[in-house]
C-alpha cells in the first residue's frame, strides 16, 4: 500500500507535464463519425466484432536494454549499436488487447521529422537491415494507430512525443545507477534487489525479461511497464495473466522470440555493458 502511494506521486510530475491526456470525452457525435470513418476501411470479419471503440485500458511501455538486446536475436539477425548509445532505449508504447486497430493509418518521416533527433537517440533500430524510421513506422502501425483513440496520441506526432516523454520519466539507468546497480560482467545481480527499486518507479507488476546466452547466462534485456490509459503507472485491467500481454508485444521479422522469457524471480541476472565493438559478446 505505502508503495502503491510512492508510485502515485512520483506519476504526477509527468501527467503534469503531459497534461493533455485525458480519459476520451467523446460526443456521441463524434464517435460515430470516427466509426464510419473506419468502417470504410474494416473488412468483414471485423465488422461482426462488437468490441465497443477504444476498448483497451492498459499500456505496456517496454524499454530494452542494448547491451544484452543483439542475444535476444537469432544468429543470422545482423545486430548493431550505434555509437552513441548508451542507455535504455525505447522498443514501444503498446495498448493491451486493443481491437480495434486498422491498418488505414500510414506514417510518413516528415510526420516525425522535428523529433528525429530524438528518437534517433531513444528509440535506434538495433537490427542492421532495419532503418530507425522503418521500426518507429512498424511500431505506429502496429500499435500507435491504436493508441490514437486517446486524446493526446491522435497522430504520430503526438504518440511520439508522449513515448520520448515517458523515455525521459523512466529513466531506468540512473534509477540503478542511484542503488549501485551498474552494467558489469563481474557479477550478477539478484532479480528481487533490481525489483525492488524499480517498483516504487514503474509499479510492482513490472516485467524483467532475460534471454539465456550460450554459457548459460541469464542477461536482462528489456522491461515492460503497464501504464493506465491516462499514463499513471500500473494497471488494474489485464486480469489474465502474462500472455494476453505478450499479445500486445508484436514481432519484427527475423526474431527469435522462443528464448524470452520473465527473468526467473528468485535468481539473479548479468546487466551487461553496451559494447558497440562486440554487440553480441560484451562480456568476451
Ligand atoms: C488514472 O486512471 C486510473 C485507472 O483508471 C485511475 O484510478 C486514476 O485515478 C487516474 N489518475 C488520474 C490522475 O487521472
Ligand atoms: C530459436 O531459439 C530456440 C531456443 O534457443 C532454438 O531452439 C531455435 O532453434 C531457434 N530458432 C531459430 C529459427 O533460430
Amino acid at each position: 500500500m505505502v508503495e502503491r502511494a510512492e508510485t502515485r506521486s512520483s506519476v504526477l510530475p509527468l501527467l503534469v507535464t503531459l497534461s493533455l491526456l485525458q480519459l476520451p470525452d467523446y460526443t456521441a457525435a463524434a464517435t460515430q463519425d470516427w466509426q464510419d470513418y473506419k468502417h470504410g476501411h474494416q473488412d468483414a470479419a471485423e465488422l461482426h466484432d462488437k468490441k465497443p471503440f477504444c476498448s483497451w485500458k492498459c499500456l505496456l511501455f517496454t524499454l530494452q536494454w542494448p547491451g544484452a538486446f543483439c542475444q535476444s536475436l537469432d544468429e543470422e539477425t545482423l545486430c548493431r549499436i550505434p555509437p552513441s548509445i548508451n542507455s535504455w532505449t525505447i522498443h514501444g508504447l503498446w495498448p493491451v488487447r486493443a481491437f480495434r486497430c486498422c491498418k488505414c493509418w500510414p506514417m510518413f518521416q516528415s510526420d516525425v521529422q522535428e523529433l528525429e533527433a530524438e528518437l534517433t537517440e531513444h528509440w535506434p533500430s538495433l537490427l542492421q537491415t532495419q532503418p530507425s524510421f522503418h521500426f518507429w513506422r512498424e511500431e505506429w502501425e502496429k500499435h500507435g494507430v491504436c493508441a490514437a483513440c486517446v486524446e493526446g496520441m491522435n497522430s504520430p506526432l503526438r504518440y511520439f512525443q508522449i513515448c520520448l516523454k515517458l523515455r525521459g520519466h523512466f529513466d531506468i539507468y540512473k534509477l540503478l545507477e542511484g542503488a549501485g546497480i551498474t552494467p558489469t560482467c563481474d557479477h550478477p545481480y539478484k532479480v528481487a534487489e533490481v525489483r525492488q527499486v524499480l517498483a516504487p518507479h514503474l509499479g510492482d507488476k513490472h516485467e524483467i525479461q532475460c534471454v539465456t546466452d550460450d554459457k548459460d547466462r541469464e542477461l536482462w534485456f528489456q522491461v515492460k511497464i503497464p501504464l493506465s490509459h491516462n499514463l499513471t503507472v500500473g494497471c488494474d485491467h489485464h486480469g489474465h495473466g502474462h500472455a494476453d500481454w505478450d499479445v500486445a508485444s508484436g514481432r519484427g521479422a527475423g526474431r527469435n522470440v522462443s528464448d524470452r522469457h520473465p527473468c526467473p524471480p528468485q535468481g539473479s541476472f548479468y546487466y551487461v555493458p553496451i559494447d558497440p565493438q562486440r554487440p553480441r559478446q560484451p562480456c568476451g
